[in-house]
């Protein structure tokens, strides 16, 4: 809401920027991606198409989509100097999302489109080897041979994972490939605007992502899952969360205000692992934990409307794929890199610094008081 400055807080309803890549909308509960809606597009792309349909606004043919692999799966591995970065980081014990943000800054400036390649190429390896130095392993080089996502598994455990396991990393790399102007987003097309690179506003962008109301929320999702332990538990543990004035990770959302399209589709792959493999008791945990959620949140919130946002179900569904809660964030910025540099080339086109103004709350007419005089 604007006040009477023109101040719009958290910029709220303003619009920063104009895109082909995606559309929310988030009174019907809609995202489009490049004219797909998601249920349409996320259960059937490869990573590796969905990069090329944002990028050029179209499906790849067979040709297209065999060299389009070719280009990101030669640069999959990682120089010595970022090999040497990781390793002294993992001593030092750093969060895998800041080794993240860390290491894809020892991307090459260079082209944009192959600054981009790069990026959208080296961040899995990049999360993988430093994976496995944390936990004492050697890192598995990439074998050009899988796709994008299954190779991603790959580096992880250092087998190549069933089609269930990657067709439901694809899916969900899909699903949070873009979402209009979100915050990360948002951070990438600044940085680009100053006519800056797009390894930096990529940078950039995974610093925003890592914040607890962005991209950082599956973590806590599930861990408040795995505390309730059993759903007798979950009203009473809910209950004094919100009485602390405490968030629930995994609900609400800026823009919709209906339940999150993506947190169906990321559902519906859930369903499907779970079904074939996985901690059943801890699926229908998860599930009595939302519905008991959405209940206390609209007695908390009445008239709000907070529902299931997209960061529920990828803890649950990510989870399912072993991987470890700390490689959550980690690996939505593996799937919305698709997105950011998307966004970059549109803005680099459009040439035009982004600077708004603040208003001022500060002092006027100070005078110097030196030093000693204070
Ligand atoms: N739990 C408890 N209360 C909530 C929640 C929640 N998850 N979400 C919103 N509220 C409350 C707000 O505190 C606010 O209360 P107030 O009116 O007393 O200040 C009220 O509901 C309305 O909030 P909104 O205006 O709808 O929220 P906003 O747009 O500021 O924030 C956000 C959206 C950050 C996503 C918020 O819902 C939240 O913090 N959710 C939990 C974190 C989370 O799941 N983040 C991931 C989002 S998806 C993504 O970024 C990929």
């Amino acid at each position: 809401m604007e006040d009477r400055a023109g101040l719009v807080a958290g910029l709220e309803g303003v619009v920063a920027a104009e895109t082909r890549l995606s559309r929310v909308d988030g009174e019907e509960g809609e995202l489009i991606v490049a004219g797909y809606p998601v249920e349409e597009l996320a259960g059937r792309a490869s990573f590796e198409e969905t990069v090329y349909l944002l990028w050029y606004d179209v499906l790849p043919d067979p040709e297209q989509l065999a060299s389009f692999r070719e280009e990101l799966a030669c640069r999959r591995a990682l120089s010595g100097a970022t090999m040497d970065l990781l390793r002294a980081v993992a001593a030092e014990r750093v969060p895998a999302m800041d080794a993240l943000r860390m290491a894809a800054g020892t991307v090459r400036p260079g082209a944009p489109h192959d600054e981009a390649l790069a990026l959208v190429a080296s961040l899995p390896t990049i999360v993988a080897a430093y994976r496995r130095m944390q936990e004492g392993e050697e890192p598995v080089e990439p074998d050009p041979e899988l796709g994008h996502a299954a190779n991603y598994l790959y580096m992880l455990t250092g087998e190549a994972p069933g089609e269930e396991f990657a067709r439901a990393l694809e899916t969900y790399l899909t699903t949070v490939s873009d979402h209009g102007m979100n915050a990360s987003t948002f951070a990438a097309r600044v940085i680009v605007s100053t006519r800056s690179d797009i390894v930096s506003a990529v940078v950039g962008a995974i610093g925003a992502l890592k914040g607890p109301l962005h991209g950082g929320a599956p973590g806590p999702a599930l861990d408040v899952v795995f505390e309730i332990g059993e759903a007798s538990r979950a009203e009473a543990y809910l209950r004094e969360k919100l009485g602390r004035g405490e968030r629930l990770m995994g609900f609400g959302h800026r823009i919709y205000r209906v339940r999150d399209p993506r947190a169906d589709v990321l559902a519906a792959a859930a369903k499907r692992l779970y079904d074939t493999d996985g901690d059943r008791r801890l699926y229908e945990l998860a599930l009595e934990v939302e519905q008991t959620a959405l209940r206390l949140l609209a007695e908390h919130k009445p008239g709000r409307n907070l529902q299931t946002n997209v960061e529920f179900y990828t803890a649950l569904l990510l989870h399912g794929l072993e991987l470890p809660t700390e490689l959550f964030t980690p690996t939505f910025a593996i799937g919305r890199v698709a997105g950011w540099t998307g966004h970059c080339f549109e803005q680099q086109g459009s040439d035009r610094i982004i600077r708004p103004q603040s208003v001022y709350l500060g002092e006027e007419n100070r005078r110097w008081v030196p030093v000693e005089e204070r």
